[in-house]
């Protein structure tokens, strides 16, 4: 598996907290000096991005093969497009993204088995770190309960069966010599934020300052 270096990302179930993790990292680095940052999200906001999050919202009915073809697709243009992850990392930027491969590992292969997400996505590269947001699935969800609309996936039966899978595939990045840290992320958006900093601080963009591949 090819690593890409200053590269970190977010996972987790529904209502477990990465989006605002995002951007309370941003908060905090907004003044720093040293670090260049490139915060990012899956799905994305580009064409197939907006797609998709239309057929999350079943706004649009799509096959879940086809649903796990998009978001590989969406991910080939989030890495590679020019202002994409590879080119930022590249630069000597600490990039962080919400959501990446492990999200269609979990997600598609609940819904479409293990071979096609597997399939769609093993030519990506890697991140170097990757926090998983660990939540029990009904406080989650408790979070997401003044939310206008529920998106598709986000039931708890659904739910339960991603906290699993999480579970059982981190070991596959484990092995192949990424740094996997799992926070329990049911506390305060505060304590996490601490938390997830000093995960961030050791990754050696911040002790070596910039750096290209
Ligand atoms: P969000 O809630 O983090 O914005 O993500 C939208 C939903 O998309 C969430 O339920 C997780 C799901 N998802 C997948 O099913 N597969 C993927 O590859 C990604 C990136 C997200």
């Amino acid at each position: 598996m090819t690593i890409i270096p200053n590269f970190a990302v977010f996972e987790g179930g529904d209502g477990s907290g990465t989006t605002t993790q995002l951007s309370l990292l941003t908060e905090r680095l907004k003044n720093n000096e040293k670090i260049r940052f490139f915060p990012t999200f899956e799905p994305t906001d580009g064409h197939i991005g907006k797609l998709i999050r239309a057929a999350l919202k079943k706004d649009t009915e799509l096959q879940p093969q086809t649903i796990a073809m998009l978001f590989a697709a969406d991910r080939n243009e989030h890495i590679n497009k020019d202002d994409g992850i590879l080119k930022h990392a590249i630069n000597g930027e600490l990039v962080v993204s919400d959501r990446y491969v492990l999200s269609s590992l979990v997600y598609q292969g609940i819904e479409c088995g293990d071979e096609l997400p597997y399939n769609l996505n093993s030519r990506y590269p890697a991140p170097e770190t990757l926090i998983f947001f660990d939540v029990e699935p009904e406080i989650a969800l408790k979070r997401m309960k003044n939310r206008a609309s529920r998106e598709i996936y986000e039931y708890l039966d659904f739910q339960v069966l991603v906290r699993q899978k999480y579970l059982s595939l981190l070991d596959i990045y484990r092995n192949a010599g990424i740094r996997v840290e799992i926070i329990d992320a049911g506390k305060s958006a505060p304590e996490v934020s601490n938390q997830v900093w000093s995960i961030l601080c050791t990754m050696p963009i911040f002790n070596e300052g910039e750096k290209s591949l």
